[in-house]
């Protein structure tokens, strides 16, 4: 940005995404490089919009999520992330963020990977950096490992790589290439208990941790050749694999962790019975409680119905493969 403007915009939008074959331990925790690949798709429906604002006269960073002035860790991250930006940019101007999120922050489903791409590339066009997807992915990156793989576009792999600029994610296909839905069924509100970045530094403290890294390699060709073959089956047993052993790491590092409560286990017993039944329809959880169910669009609307009948779930969200983030005209009132 020519430093003689006084002040300068830009507003990005980006999805949220869900991991097939996911990131959990990193080689390099102060970039973020992971200990293994991963596979995800972003989620249409589960968006943060951001605008960065830069002002000449500000002499501090603020923050303002969904209407609330914050401060706090949550600015102090924003902060950090845009002392990488303003590093590219080779600028010391201050910026103001304001962000928003299109799903419900109350149902535990705030996603960093939404909000640091979207700040990634919002704060990129303000200071009017021209960086390519690659490039964009490794900065937000930066923010949140899992924030890389919202820059592209459907169905996304982040390759491990070895440093700043080969950690990167890139889209293996278009959204359209695959009607694949995401019901994901809530049980539970509020933030969650013990954050990622906790479980990424515990996991190397399982003994089951060593065997996942080295396997995962693997499950994340078996889950590229799925997505490119829209194999259902292949995908979904796949991802439940990874899953389990994302979770048997959790349970098994000092101290243990355990995302799941009684409601998950009751989801997914009802999603084993519904798949016995004929229905294809396969699980997968983050770092919390809640469920993402994985159908194909024929069968979205039952697996979402089902879901909203049981008495656990308190809201079901339905999501399918999204955009990369991209930076849109409309800003957020500052
Ligand atoms: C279980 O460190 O990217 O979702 O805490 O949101 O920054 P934040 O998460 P991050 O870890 C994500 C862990 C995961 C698996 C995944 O998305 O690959």
């Amino acid at each position: 940005m020519p430093e003689a403007m006084r002040e300068a915009k830009a507003t990005a939008i980006a999805c949220a995404n869900i991991a097939f074959i996911k990131y959990w331990g990193r080689v390099n925790p102060a970039l973020n490089i992971p200990a293994n690949g991963s596979v995800s798709m972003c989620l249409g429906s589960l968006t943060t919009t951001t605008t960065v604002l830069l002002d000449e006269a500000l002499s501090a960073d603020e923050l303002v999520i969904n209407d609330e002035p914050t401060e706090g860790r949550a600015l102090e991250r924003v902060s950090r992330h845009l002392d990488a930006i303003r590093q590219v940019a080779g600028s010391r101007w201050r910026a103001k963020v304001v962000s928003r999120n299109n799903f419900p922050m109350a149902a535990g489903m705030a996603s960093s990977a939404a909000a640091y791409a979207a700040l990634t590339v919002a704060a990129a066009g303000a200071w009017g950096l021209s960086l390519d997807t690659a490039q964009l992915s490794a900065l937000a990156r930066l923010g949140s490992g899992s924030a890389c793989r919202s820059i592209p576009a459907g169905f996304v792999e982040w390759q491990q790589g070895s440093d700043h600029a080969s950690s990167v994610a890139y889209s293996i296909a278009p959204p359209e290439h695959w009607a694949l839905c995401d019901c994901i069924a809530i049980v539970a509100a509020g933030e969650k208990a013990v954050s990622s970045l906790q479980g990424h530094t515990l996991a190397e403290t399982s003994p089951l941790y060593p065997l996942r890294v080295r396997t995962t390699g693997s499950r994340v060709r078996d889950c590229r050749e799925a997505v490119a073959a829209r194999d259902m089956v292949r995908l979904g047993e796949v991802t439940e694999v990874d899953n389990f052993m994302l979770h048997a790491i959790a349970m098994t590092s000092e101290p243990p962790i355990h995302y799941w409560s009684d409601e998950t286990r009751r989801v997914l017993d009802a999603v084993l019975t519904w798949r016995e039944q004929g229905l294809p329809v396969y699980f997968t959880l983050d770092a919390g409680p809640n469920v993402h169910c994985l159908c194909e669009e024929a069968n979205a609307e039952q697996v979402a119905q089902q879901l909203r009948e049981m008495p656990e779930v308190l809201e079901v969200l339905v999501a399918r493969p999204g955009e990369g983030a991209h930076l849109v005209d409309e800003h957020l009132d500052s």
